[in-house]
């Protein structure tokens, strides 16, 4: 390898690298944008769950204190409307007996008749069993009250929640929302002046069901879940459309930058190799002209000397001739002239070059057919590379009709007003493949050509800041169009 390769080598990898790094770093930007997604839906999905168990906490701390509340108007009428006049009528409590029962199940009624309450039990003080109930078929039940009756028993009111059903009870995964909350306080005695006395006769149960605000409330998170994951999703869509348009031009532009970097090298090696040739060139020119001009004095010496060998020095000085040519169009592609540009028509170079050529179509038999626009613009143009050009694309036109053949020569305005230049011949055309391959420095089928022809001619149309292209098919003949700029 030499070091010009190694030094390609080393930067096209350095390009490389830049590409996958930036690549590489957008990558982890992608990643950490997803994740963050997942932490905030994660995050969304706690803070449902903390307002609806909230929710749930005020709505259980708000029934419980209305049916502590009930329970101790239910307490005072019960002892006021019940107890003492009972006591008074039947000389003491006996809820067995029907008129009694009747009695207080009247007072009950009167006092939870409109409320939401679901059952009001009361428990005998001694010995655990239901002494009345809103529920017929709970009297005379025992050890029914638990904990919460035994600490009710104690002077200290308190609730239980039976609760079951989650979010998942909407779309009937689990079993249906339910909830109830039971209130334990104890049944106490009223004094003369309202309060309530130190003894506790017994347990007043309250039971409440609050199935239906807790559904609410299950529905409520529900709605908070599919609200912010419908949010996330429509935020995730919308950030995953931005990450991977962002991915695509990066990735372009990467792309780019990688090309630019490769074209500048390949810019790079082409400047030195030019300088190279340009030196190697130069060399060989001064030396090849002594040898010319040796030759073609030894020409004359043999004529004297050895005549009949006069042939053997002519092709010393015709083999110099070509090799001149080789290295004048190497000088020339290496070292490009500067266009002088100076207004001129198009027409009298075209003319001049025919002229020259004229002799050469007739030796090879090719009809010339020739119209030049009269009254075209003058543009810039620097003469003597212009006819170089033009030189260039008609020797390689003669060279494809060795046969003889037509050459079709024209120059017009063109719709857009711009001067072309229309060069056809009637040889063997080309593939599109070759077509795209011709302007390419060395690119030739000539066994004796270096390619560089239309190398050459392409760099000094575009030095006039003109356009040429082919146009052309197997079999079907060639044509090159100059297309010249507008003239301001
Ligand atoms: N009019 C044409 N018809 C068919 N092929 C053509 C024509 N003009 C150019 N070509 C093809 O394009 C190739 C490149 O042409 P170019 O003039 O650059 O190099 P060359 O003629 O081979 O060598 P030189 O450097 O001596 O001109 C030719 O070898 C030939 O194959
Ligand atoms: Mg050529």
């Amino acid at each position: 390898m030499t070091s010009g390769d190694s030094r390609q080598g080393s930067t096209a990898s350095s390009s490389n690298l830049t590409a996958k790094s930036g690549l590489g770093s957008f990558t982890l930007v992608k990643y950490f944008s997803f994740s963050s997604l997942a932490v905030i839906l994660v995050f969304t999905l706690l803070l449902s769950w903390f307002i609806s168990n909230n929710a749930r906490k005020i709505m259980l701390e708000q029934n419980e204190e209305y049916s502590l509340l009930l329970a101790e108007n239910i307490n005072q009428q019960v002892f006021r409307r019940f107890v003492l006049p009972a006591v008074i009528r039947y000389g003491g409590i006996a809820l067995r007996k029907p008129e009694q029962f009747d009695m207080l199940d009247a007072v009950i009624k009167s006092i939870t008749q409109g409320l939401e309450i679901d059952s009001v039990t009361i428990y005998d003080s001694s010995m655990n069993i239901i002494s009345y109930s809103t529920l017929p078929e709970l009297v005379g039940k025992k050890d029914i009250g638990a904990v919460e009756y035994y600490k009710a028993l104690e002077g200290i009111p308190n609730s239980k929640l039976n609760y079951n059903g989650s979010v998942l009870s909407l779309v009937h995964i689990t079993e249906r929302v339910h909830c109830q909350l039971k209130t334990f306080i104890p049944f106490r005695q009223v004094r003369r002046d309202g309060d309530e006395g130190q003894l506790i006769m017994g347990v007043i149960e309250i039971e409440k069901d609050l199935s239906r605000s807790y559904a609410n409330i299950i529905r409520f998170q529900g709605r908070i879940i599919i609200v912010s994951s419908v949010l996330m999703g429509i935020l995730f869509l919308v950030l995953r459309y931005i990450v991977s348009r962002a991915g695509e031009k990066i990735e372009k532009r990467a792309l780019e930058r990688q090309r630019l970097e490769e074209k500048l090298n390949q810019a790079e090696r082409l400047a030195h190799l030019g300088t190279m040739v340009a030196t190697v060139s130069h060399e060989i020119k001064s030396p090849l002209g002594i040898v010319r001009s040796t030759a073609e004095i030894l020409a004359k010496r043999i004529q004297k000397i050895a005549p009949g060998n006069e042939h053997l020095a002519q092709i010393v000085v015709d083999e110099t001739v070509r090799l001149n040519n080789i290295v004048v169009e190497f000088l020339d592609f290496a070292k490009p002239q500067k266009a002088h540009l100076e207004p001129c028509s198009v027409n009298t170079i075209v003319r001049k070059v025919l002229e020259f050529l004229s002799q050469e179509l007739k030796n090879k038999r090719i009809d010339l057919v020739f119209d030049l626009a009269p009254g075209l613009p003058e543009n810039n143009i620097d003469k003597n590379l212009f006819y170089r050009a033009l030189l260039n694309i008609l020797i390689n036109s003669l060279q494809a009709m060795p046969e003889g053949g037509e050459l079709k020569v024209t120059t017009h305005r063109s719709q857009t007003g711009v001067t072309e230049v229309v060069i056809g011949d009637s040889g063997p055309g080309m593939s599109e493949d070759k077509c795209n391959q011709i302007f390419k420095p060395f690119f030739t089928d000539r066994h004796k050509g270096t390619g560089l022809g239309l190398a050459i001619t392409k760099s000094i149309i575009e030095s006039h800041g003109a356009e040429i292209r082919v146009e052309s098919q197997e079999g079907m003949g060639t044509t090159f169009v100059i297309t010249m700029p507008l003239q301001s």
